[in-house]
């Protein structure tokens, strides 16, 4: 069965903050592929058919930092993250994403400042990380400037960082070749690569080409069958007992597909990693917590360090969120995943940056 949920209290706590809280527990709704037409996922938020109580109840914990173990399918809390500092982790790093250096509108005039108090959290973590992963859109205009400022102010974390692109990392002259030249040494095709830390295997996927101007989606991000066969080979000799870790810019699953907030041949890639007892996926690209629970497939979006996006609606497009003046930082954040001794699912804790 299908789950899909935001899991951000910001959303649950009333006042002005957005109050759509889109669930759904059915087939009906979330496809086995993972797709959800618009009707469907409008008709989600009115159904929330899961367990809504229990779902405000755990989802109420999330903005002061939970520490979420996704075991078995079903997300179940822990304890809060000064509990997690205590327990004996195999593997622990932090995923930042969407820091958009350049931007300056007025949902963020200033996201140089938000990505050094998302620096200045991990910081200042208990348990330090052993590396960043960056899903994409350090940069809001591919200019070597923009990743001067944001290379600057993410290595005063002193941490490794790997990066996958945003469609705003691609948008050079030459589409990716400034955004490779930077940060895609040593990786296959347009930037795909995997590396294996502790026993778990990560893989960094590339769904960002095929843009319009204006960082318009052209109808659902596409991997390519190069990738895809890559990847295949990738997976091909890994025992099934391998933690897998997925890293892409837009979302693997749908999100919503009128917004193009899905991946079209996902599909193929899910075959090639249905056998491992524990995938997690983490995206990037709609400035927004949403998670998915396919089988042994986990699905994870992630905050922005710069600034929220609408939540999926009726509008044609989505777009920066502005929110009230002193709010901003409960709209960002960063999340740090912890691969715990004798267990493969890894335990996710998102803490927005006002915590
Ligand atoms: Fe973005
Ligand atoms: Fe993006």
């Amino acid at each position: 069965m299908g789950v899909w949920a935001i899991a951000s209290a910001d959303r649950i706590a009333g006042g002005n903050k957005p109050s759509r809280i889109p669930v759904s527990g059915s087939e009906t709704h979330a496809n086995r592929e993972g797709k959800m037409s618009d009707t469907d996922e409008i008709t989600a938020r009115a159904e929330t058919g899961v367990s809504r109580r229990g779902l405000l109840k755990c989802m109420s914990w999330a903005g002061t930092g939970v520490l979420w173990s996704l075991s078995g399918g079903v997300p179940k809390t822990l304890g809060l993250i000064g509990d997690a500092a205590a327990a004996t982790n195999q593997l622990t790093f932090v995923q930042i994403s969407d820091s958009h250096i350049g931007f300056h509108l007025p949902a963020n005039p200033n996201p140089a400042a938000t990505l050094g108090k998302a620096i200045g959290k991990i910081k200042g973590m208990t348990a330090q990380p052993a590396f960043l992963v960056h899903t994409g859109d350090v940069s809001h205009t591919s200019k070597q400037e923009q990743w001067d400022t944001a290379d600057q102010i993410i290595g005063g974390a002193g941490k490794q960082v790997f990066h996958i692109p945003g469609e705003h990392d691609v948008a050079d002259v030459d589409n990716g070749k400034a955004y490779l030249a930077r940060y895609g040494k040593g990786t296959k095709g347009r930037g795909w690569y995997s590396f294996d830390v502790a026993g778990v295997h990560f893989v960094g996927l590339v769904n960002v080409y095929g843009f319009l101007p204006g960082f318009k989606p052209s109808g659902l991000a596409q991997l390519g069958n190069d990738q895809l066969e890559w990847l295949e080979k990738d997976l091909a000799h890994r025992s099934a007992s391998t933690p897998i870790v997925v890293m892409a810019h837009v979302p693997l699953w749908t999100v919503y597909e009128k917004w193009g907030w899905g991946t079209v041949d996902a599909g193929q890639a899910f075959s090639y990693l249905k056998r491992f007892g524990s995938v997690t996926v983490l995206n990037g690209h709609i400035h927004q917590i949403f998670q998915k629970v396919e089988g042994n497939i986990t699905f994870h979006t992630a905050r922005s360090t710069a600034f929220p996006l609408t939540p999926p609606g009726p509008e044609p497009h989505f777009s920066p969120l502005k929110v009230a003046a002193g709010e901003l930082g409960q709209y960002l954040g960063i999340r740090t995943v912890d691969f715990v001794r004798r267990s493969g699912m890894p335990a996710l804790t998102d803490a927005p940056l006002a915590a």
